[in-house]
């Protein structure tokens, strides 16, 4: 299957192509063109000049147009979902949740649309703003450059479109290597739901080039990333004063207090460590239980992980796939063998079949180990002991990282507690910190990234607050 370039509302060829692999079974699934620097010039050229259209089109129009969008995918969501399982290795039934996701997300786009207002300010608070009537309101940047990372193929795609059609902007769009497909599949929808010629461009090929393309091209007035801390903050300091929203990495941790029903929530924990193979940004990969519960909790945690069903993404029984490259499952190797030589214990797990690393839990990790303070992006999960939640907290703040964090406690006291210092961009009170939906404000603090998405934050960063004062007096 040969696909092709998106631009200025068009099906181009490329001039040069790449082939695309099945991270499990490594087939070939499609070849996908490596836009050329001229490529991506002219889909940046379509953008700029659709941000005109974009930003004089009604906010009703935009809606309809995203509610389109939603409705398309509803009809072909199965299609969907295979095309994620198949080039991320996302099993399909996480694969199917993605899609109903990304369903949510264009129609909270669609609805935020109709909402984005400015609001009076009294100026007469003021000595000397007497007789002024004024009132803000919220206008498009212009062009957006969007780069989308692999584990959401889809619904991170929706989370950077859908929010800057919704406020009248125009995107340039540079999806993950291995999973172009989703994107290019849902540039169709946007073309069969009417969006006008060059408001969405997409453009296919090396990270690297394209990316730094976009982020030093002044026609670009906000980059929305989600990847790596490393390119996150590279983009940063390339960006002069383009504005940037940046979700990066973390090793996001739960609290497990004394006294809590781990009945209640261990299959809740193996889903967050192990789902999508442990390949999300907010992945748990750090557990603090109080020390009373430890041995039991452990115990619990590893009997549910030798549960999950292994292999090909496709089949709706299985838990834990491929890792997205080998190069993926190399490094997860070494990490692991390096927190076993530095006197860690691999509980289960520990190896790879083929592309697929079992679902690995270590105790008596240090905090040092790289599977304790990077971020291992792979089914790692890290069961560790403290004597008191306000030990565990520390610990949890010890990171370069603060995405989400979560807490289970049966006292309110320590929820609130936890909630006050807990240094992160979100807190998950008796939940683990993977739980995420797609209209609250999701972003982190420290090396986990600036700003914030979900769709009505999102606009707030994709557009420009004006002021407008109507003088009486005169
Ligand atoms: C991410 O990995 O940053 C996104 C997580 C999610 O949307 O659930």
């Amino acid at each position: 299957m040969k696909k092709k370039l998106f631009i200025n509302g068009e099906w181009v060829e490329g001039s040069q192509y790449a082939t695309l692999r099945s991270p499990y079974s490594e087939e070939v699934v499609a070849e996908i063109p490596t836009a050329t620097m001229e490529e991506v010039e002219k889909g940046l050229q379509a953008a700029y000049h659709a941000r005109k259209t974009m930003a004089v089109m009604p906010s009703h129009q935009r809606a309809s147009i995203l509610e389109k969008v939603a409705v398309l995918l509803e009809k072909q969501a199965e299609e969907a979902a295979e095309i994620i399982a198949t080039e991320a290795a996302k099993p399909i039934t996480a694969a199917r949740a993605e899609v109903a996701r990304t369903i949510q997300t264009y129609k909270f786009a669609a609805e935020e649309a109709k909402r984005i207002h400015g609001e009076t300010i009294p100026l007469d608070a003021a000595p000397g703003g007497e007789g002024r009537i004024a009132y803000t309101v919220r206008e498009p940047i212009g062009v957006i450059g969007a780069i989308t990372p692999f584990n959401f193929p889809m619904n991170l795609v929706a989370h950077k479109v859908g929010p800057a059609i919704a406020s009248g902007n125009s995107v340039i769009l540079k999806p993950a290597g291995q999973t172009p497909l989703s994107a290019l599949f849902i540039a169709e929808l946007f073309q069969e739901a009417g969006l006008p010629a060059g408001a969405l461009n997409v453009v296919t090929g090396s990270g690297s080039l394209i990316g730094d393309k976009l982020v030093k091209d002044d026609r670009v007035q906000k980059i929305s990333f989600t990847g790596s801390p490393a390119v996150g903050i590279g983009i940063r300091n390339k960006a002069g004063l383009k504005r940037v929203t940046l979700e990066l990495g973390s090793n996001a941790a739960v609290i497990v207090d004394k006294d809590t029903n781990l009945d209640k929530f261990i299959s809740r924990c193996v889903a967050g460590a192990f789902g999508f193979q442990g390949q999300v940004c907010i992945s748990l990969q750090r557990i603090y239980v109080h020390e009373q519960q430890y041995e039991d909790f452990v115990d619990k945690f590893v009997t549910a992980a030798k549960g999950l069903t292994i292999g090909d993404p496709l089949n709706a029984k299985t838990d834990v796939s491929a890792l997205i490259t080998p190069k993926d499952v190399s490094r997860t190797l070494e990490w692991i063998e390096e927190a076993r030589a530095q006197g860690a214990k691999v509980v289960i797990g520990g190896r790879a079949e083929g592309n697929v690393l079992l679902p690995t839990v270590i105790v008596e990790a240090e905090p040092t180990m790289k599977v304790s303070c990077q971020e291992v992006f792979a089914p790692i999960v890290l069961i560790n002991k403290v004597k008191t939640v306000e030990e565990a907290i520390e610990r949890v703040n010890d990171s370069n990282y603060g995405l989400q964090a979560g807490i289970y406690t049966e006292n309110i006291h320590t929820a609130l507690a936890a909630a006050e210092q807990l240094h992160v961009g979100g807190v998950l009170i008796n939940d683990i910190p993977t739980f995420r939906v797609d209209h609250m404000p999701y972003g982190g603090v420290k090396e986990s990234g600036v700003g914030r998405e979900g769709i009505k934050y999102a606009i707030e960063e994709m557009t420009e607050l004006k002021l407008v004062v109507f003088n009486k007096n005169e």
